[in-house]
């Protein structure tokens, strides 16, 4: 492609949950041109060791490169905190990665106890330990893993009473802490936003960090000459799992029915096509958003 500005971010997750990044790419850049691919067969990543997580999110940047992608989105806190570091020395584009919000928490909190929601992983690596030193040393930052939330809003499944009840359980250490501030340090996360803000009641603000790297993502792009200014954008999105699954919570959680998903196979030696949607074959082409049933 002649001009690299054509050429498709690339962004990518475990699963569903960086489609929360890509709703505010698309709201900020509506020309861009977004690639997107669930690591869904892979999912969850929340529990998986930093040499695992490595090596898988280098197969995926491998294969987003194959296919044109001008800038790479690590649109998943547990893998940018585990692996970042590690697919910046290895490939030679441009990354822009998503850690907890601890340091708007930290200026913004009144009661000075902030609360993290975020995996196993993310908590355990010393990136996300690097920032509340740096940034939050002088307020309480109550951690809260939450067992279940990932494969919820995998399953399309972001209110009513199977999410409540966890939800309930694990607000409720940070509520009796007296946080005022509660960070969603999991892409997977601002799905059940609504539910989290009504559970915690008005007193308590709740920050995503999406908007924060789509405004990166535009930094990025515009210092390298890359923004696609002009032109309509567009979204394609690509699975290492079940297609229709995918296809369908996608849909569901996007409010938009993408015209179909592609399945890559990491392991295989051929890259797919640059363009998913001429694939034909392999491709599914999805129900109506409508039909997905919690
Ligand atoms: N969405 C991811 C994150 O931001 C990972 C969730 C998971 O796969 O455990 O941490």
């Amino acid at each position: 492609m002649a001009d690299s500005s054509e050429r498709p971010v690339g962004v990518f997750d475990s699963g569903v949950g960086g489609l929360s990044v890509v709703r505010e790419i698309q709201a900020r850049l509506p020309g861009e041109r977004l690639l997107y691919l669930a690591d869904s067969a892979h999912c969850p990543y929340g529990a998986r060791s930093r040499q695992e997580l490595i090596e898988l999110t280098r197969g995926i940047t491998r294969w987003l490169l194959s296919q044109g992608a001008k800038l790479v989105v690590v649109a998943c806190n547990t893998a940018s905190v585990a692996a970042l570091g590690a697919l910046r020395s290895t490939f030679d584009v441009p990354f822009v990665g998503i850690v907890p919000a601890v340091k708007p928490a930290a200026l913004a909190t009144r009661t000075r106890r902030i609360g993290i929601l975020a995996t196993p992983v993310t908590f355990q690596m010393e990136m996300f330990n690097d920032l509340v030193r740096n940034f939050a040393a002088d307020v309480e930052v109550c951690r809260q893993v939450c067992p279940g939330l990932v494969e919820l809003a995998e399953r399309g499944i972001v209110a009513g009473p199977e999410v409540e009840e966890p939800l309930r359980r694990y607000l409720e250490p940070l509520l009796t802490a007296g946080v005022d501030t509660i960070v969603l340090g999991c892409t997977h996360y601002p799905f059940f936003r609504p539910v989290i803000e009504r559970l915690a009641g008005p007193e308590v603000t709740v920050i995503d960090t999406g908007d924060a790297i789509a405004r990166q993502v535009e930094r990025v792009l515009g210092g390298q000459r890359l923004l696609r200014r002009d032109g309509c954008g567009e979204l394609l999105l690509a699975t290492t799992g079940d297609v229709v699954r995918f296809a369908t919570v996608a849909s569901h959680l996007l409010g938009a029915t993408p015209n179909e998903v592609v399945p890559v196979d990491l392991d295989a030696d051929t890259p797919a096509p640059h363009r998913p949607t001429r694939r034909g074959g392999d491709a599914v082409t999805l129900p109506d958003s409508g039909d997905l049933t919690p």
